[in-house]
């Protein structure tokens, strides 16, 4: 007995990742199909080691029959498509930013605010939030419930693989033509990210912020408090995979490095990696490819009452997208799918 599941955007970043993972985790399906748009139909992809999927046109896709969908085709074919899949009986969770403020669409980071996947019943969608800000609130999280977070102000390191295929294209073909004298060609990023760093992620708000920086804001006090006070600066990296996080926190309460050390130890999701020597803390590269949210340098800042720093890093397209998805679908399977009766969005007329 398994369920059946339509990866939407199976050719791209997250959803290769996602077809990756869902068969290393042995989530319980039935039925894999992956689903993208016209220009990749019948091309083939890898689900686990030995089964090959042909890709099917979202287009002309009936969700009739799916248990889960999960969704990474951009925002733009999200807000078309996801709603469609819902109404056919899917639940969705969506991997793109188009639904992720809807009110009546939960936001969830499973290791922070897994009741809150109980919401997704009022349209059928469930938001994964972005990924900067994932790998944030699941290190966050211990140490607000030890001493209330007043204030976070965070800088993000993030690498190429969070803006897509093309994006990780273009950082190697830049790379590669400085070596050969090529000219710089200059599509998906508005500057050179070869040998650079570029502090403009997603379009710019009349503030000044970027959405990327206002996305990280919003989406933390969605899922952890509405309470806290959070102010970003976001910065693209020649990194092709892992986002590195330096982020300052105030609480309203003390909290001793060695306390919130032994909280985000025993954090579900959170790997603590802080030996105050050489090579004593985790750099994107080591956490490529891996699971857990990396915490270290953390130490005490001394320029307020009640602060600290710390650097998080994540793997963007695991934890910061595919990863949580499917940990997400996993609860699903087992607290809302799994009985005869727990299939209320089937048939529903909308
Ligand atoms: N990368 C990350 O770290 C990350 C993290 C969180 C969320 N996200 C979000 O996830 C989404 C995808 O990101 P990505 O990095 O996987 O991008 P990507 O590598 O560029 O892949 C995009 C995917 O969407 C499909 N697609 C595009 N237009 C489509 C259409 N009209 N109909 C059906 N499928 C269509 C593409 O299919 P074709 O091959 O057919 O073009 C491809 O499978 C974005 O909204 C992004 O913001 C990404």
């Amino acid at each position: 007995m398994g369920l059946k599941v339509a990866v939407v955007g199976a050719t791209g970043n997250v959803g290769r990742e996602m077809l990756g993972v869902l068969a290393e985790r042995e989530f319980p399906v039935s039925e894999v199909h992956a689903v993208a748009s016209e220009r990749s139909a019948g091309a083939e992809v890898s689900f686990g080691e030995d089964e090959i999927l042909k890709v099917q046109d979202l287009d002309g896709y009936d969700f009739k029959g799916v248990d889960i969908a999960l969704f990474s085709p951009g925002a733009k074919v999200s807000a078309l498509h996801a709603p469609r899949a819902a109404k056919a009986g899917a639940v969705v969770i969506d991997n793109t930013s188009q639904f992720r403020m809807d009110p009546d669409v939960p936001l969830v980071v499973p290791e922070v605010n897994p009741e809150a996947i109980a919401q997704y019943e009022k349209r059928g969608i469930i938001a994964n939030p972005n990924c900067s800000t994932i790998q944030m609130v699941v290190a966050l999280k211990p140490l607000h419930d030890r001493a209330r977070i007043k204030r976070v102000v965070v800088a993000t390191y993030q690498s190429v693989s969070g803006a897509g295929r093309e994006a990780m294209d273009e950082l190697f073909n830049q790379t590669r033509g400085i070596y050969v004298n090529d000219p710089i060609v200059k599509e998906h990023f508005t500057k050179q990210i070869a040998f650079n760093v570029i502090p403009h992620i997603d379009v710019f708000m009349d503030d000044g912020s970027t959405k990327e920086e206002w996305k990280m804001a919003a989406e933390t006090r969605k899922i952890l408090d509405p309470e806290i006070a959070v102010t970003a600066t976001c910065v693209r990296v020649p990194v092709f995979i892992g986002h590195a996080e330096a982020v300052n926190v105030e609480f309203e309460q003390s909290l001793s490095v060695e306390t919130a050390r032994e909280a985000l130890r025993r954090a579900p999701g959170v790997s603590v990696v802080d030996h105050r020597v050489d090579e004593g803390y985790v750099t994107p590269q080591e956490a490529a490819g891996e699971d857990a949210v990396f915490v270290s340098r953390i130490r005490r800042d001394p320029t307020v009452a009640h602060g600290l720093n710390l650097w998080v890093v994540a793997d963007n397209l695991r934890k910061g997208a595919a990863l949580n998805a499917v940990q997400i679908a996993e609860v699903l399977a087992r607290e809302y799918l799994s009985s005869p009766s727990a299939t209320p969005l089937r048939g529903r007329g909308g």
